[in-house]
C-alpha cells in the first residue's frame, strides 16, 4: 500500500497509476555538492543528504510499481574527484547496504550493479557482493546501481568481448546485431530505460547510458538531489504518461 503523505501526493498516484507505468526508470544523482555549498556544508554531507532522497525514491518506486530503476551512483569521471571526495563516495554503497539491506531484502527487491567494479577497494566490493547474493531469489523491483559505470568504457568493453569471440571463431561479423552487441552490455537482461531523470540543473548525459537511452525519454529538473523528494518523481512520472513516443514513426 503507499503511504498516504499529503492528498496531492494521492491524487498524483492516482493518475500515475490509471496509465502505463515506465518499466524502467533512470535517475542521474546530481547536485550533492552544491546542496552542501548553499549551506555553508562540506561536500560530504551533500552526499550523506543524497541517501535520505535516495531512499525515498527507491521506496517509492517499489510502491507504485516500478520493475526497475538505475541510480547513476558514481561514474568512471568521478575518480578526478579529490582523494577526501572518492574516498567518501567509496564507503557509502558498504553504509548504504549496511542499514538498508535487510529492509530491501523484507521488500522482495533484487540488488544488482554495473560498471568497473574490480577498480573498487575491496570493501566496497564485499558490500556489494554480498547484497547482490543475499537478494539474487527476490522476484520484486531490480534496484540497478551503477557505481565506477562509464558508457563509452562498456560499450568499447562490448567491442573487445566480441573481437575475441570474433578472433576465435565463434562469431561471424555478419551475425553481431543489435541484439548481440546488448548481451555484451552491462544491462544486458534488462529493457532500455523508458525514462531517465536528471536533477540539478545539468542538460546532460554525463556517460549514461549512452546505447540503452537511445529512445530514452528525459526529465530534467533544476532541483538538487538532496531537495528531490516524491512528489518531483511522481511529477516527472506523470509528465512522461503525458510523452507520446514515436521511435521515428508517426501516429496515423
Ligand atoms: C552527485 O553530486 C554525486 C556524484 C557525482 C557522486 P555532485 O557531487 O556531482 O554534486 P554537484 O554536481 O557538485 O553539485
Ligand atoms: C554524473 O554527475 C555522475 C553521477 C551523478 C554519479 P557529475 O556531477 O559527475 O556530472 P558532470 O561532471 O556535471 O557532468
Ligand atoms: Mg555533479
Amino acid at each position: 500500500m503507499i503511504e498516504q503523505t499529503n492528498q496531492k501526493e494521492v491524487e498524483l498516484i492516482d493518475l500515475i497509476l490509471k496509465k502505463k507505468l515506465p518499466e524502467h526508470v533512470a535517475v542521474i544523482m546530481d547536485g550533492n555538492g552544491r546542496w552542501a555549498k548553499k549551506r555553508g556544508l562540506p561536500r560530504i554531507s551533500g552526499h550523506k543528504s543524497g541517501m535520505n532522497t535516495l531512499k525515498e525514491i527507491v521506496k517509492c518506486s517499489g510502491e507504485l510499481g516500478i520493475r526497475v530503476l538505475t541510480l547513476y551512483a558514481f561514474s568512471t569521471e568521478n575518480w578526478k574527484r579529490p582523494r577526501w571526495e572518492v574516498d567518501f563516495l567509496m564507503r557509502l554503497p558498504e553504509e548504504y547496504l549496511q542499514k538498508e539491506l535487510q529492509n530491501l531484502i523484507d521488500k522482495n527487491i533484487l540488488i544488482k550493479a554495473m560498471g568497473d567494479l574490480e577498480q573498487l577497494p575491496h570493501r566496497t566490493q564485499k558490500a556489494i557482493k554480498k547484497a547482490r547474493e543475499d537478494t539474487k531469489n527476490n522476484s520484486g523491483m531490480i534496484l540497478n546501481f551503477a557505481f565506477n559505470y562509464g558508457s563509452r568504457s562498456e560499450i568499447l568493453f562490448a567491442v573487445k568481448s566480441i573481437s575475441i569471440e570474433v578472433t576465435k571463431g565463434n562469431l561471424r561479423p555478419e551475425e553481431i546485431s543489435e541484439k548481440l552487441f546488448e548481451k555484451y552490455l552491462y544491462t544486458s537482461g534488462l529493457p532500455d530505460p523508458d525514462l531517465l531523470i536528471r536533477p540539478s540543473g545539468e542538460l546532460r548525459i554525463s556517460n549514461f547510458l549512452l546505447w540503452q537511452a537511445a529512445y530514452t525519454e528525459l526529465w530534467f529538473t533544476r532541483v538538487l538531489w538532496p531537495d528531490f523528494k516524491k512528489k518531483h518523481f511522481l511529477k516527472a512520472i506523470h509528465d512522461y504518461q503525458k510523452r507520446e513516443r514515436r521511435y521515428g514513426s508517426i501516429r496515423i
